[in-house]
């Protein structure tokens, strides 16, 4: 059976740094056979976790329904996950920050979400890489505690505008992470 990987996109920009390197990310995957899946975060609607604690109780992983209900079934189903996304204020733009946190679901729920590999796709302004340590730190305690294996970091410092990746080795990298899974 063909792998599943999906990919949690972050970014609200459309055709921007960080939505290209996913672009070549997905482009090499697919050619290896494998089936991508891309949760477009920034422009879905998912709201911040309530810490009810009654996840799968409805049957869904929210009891909140919203968009995070829609890509819950596919997370659960993959083999690997990807994290793509600018950096904002030295951390994770919001919008994935609620996807990161509705991922206590599977805890509560007792879902068997272990031994699934992960990789962090990441840019930022400024040019020196330890702008994402507030991204790069907490993405290993999060796979350590799920249990994910972490196969690969893409971190690209120095890239402001839409297009500039396309002046590092953003996409190169980001396509040779594929080959990890
Ligand atoms: C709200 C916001 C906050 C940002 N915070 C930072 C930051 O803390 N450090 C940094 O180097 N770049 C920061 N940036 C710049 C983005 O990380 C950078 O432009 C990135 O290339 C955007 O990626 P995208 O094209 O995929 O959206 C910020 C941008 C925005 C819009």
């Amino acid at each position: 059976m063909a792998k599943k990987i999906v990919v949690i996109n972050g970014s609200p920009r459309k055709g921007g740094n960080t939505e290209r390197m996913i672009d070549a990310f997905k482009k090499k995957a697919e050619g290896n056979g494998t089936e991508v899946v891309t949760f477009n975060a920034a422009t879905s609607n998912v709201g911040g976790c309530h810490a009810c604690e009654t996840c799968f109780k409805s049957g869904k992983a929210c009891t909140y329904d919203d968009d995070f209900n829609t890509i819950a079934p596919d997370i659960l189903d993959a083999d690997g996950i990807v994290f793509a996304c600018p950096t904002y204020w030295y951390s994770f733009p919001g919008q994935i920050k609620n996807v990161i946190d509705k991922l206590y679901s599977f805890c509560i729920g007792e879902k068997d979400i272990a031994g699934k590999k992960c990789a962090l796709i990441c840019c930022c302004e400024e040019d020196e890489l330890d702008v994402m340590d507030g991204l790069s730190k907490p993405f290993d305690r999060i796979a350590a505690l799920l249990k994910w294996d972490v196969v690969g970091k893409v971190l690209i410092p120095g890239v402001l505008e839409v297009g500039a990746i396309d002046k590092t080795d953003g996409c190169n990298q980001a396509a040779a992470l594929a080959g990890k899974f």
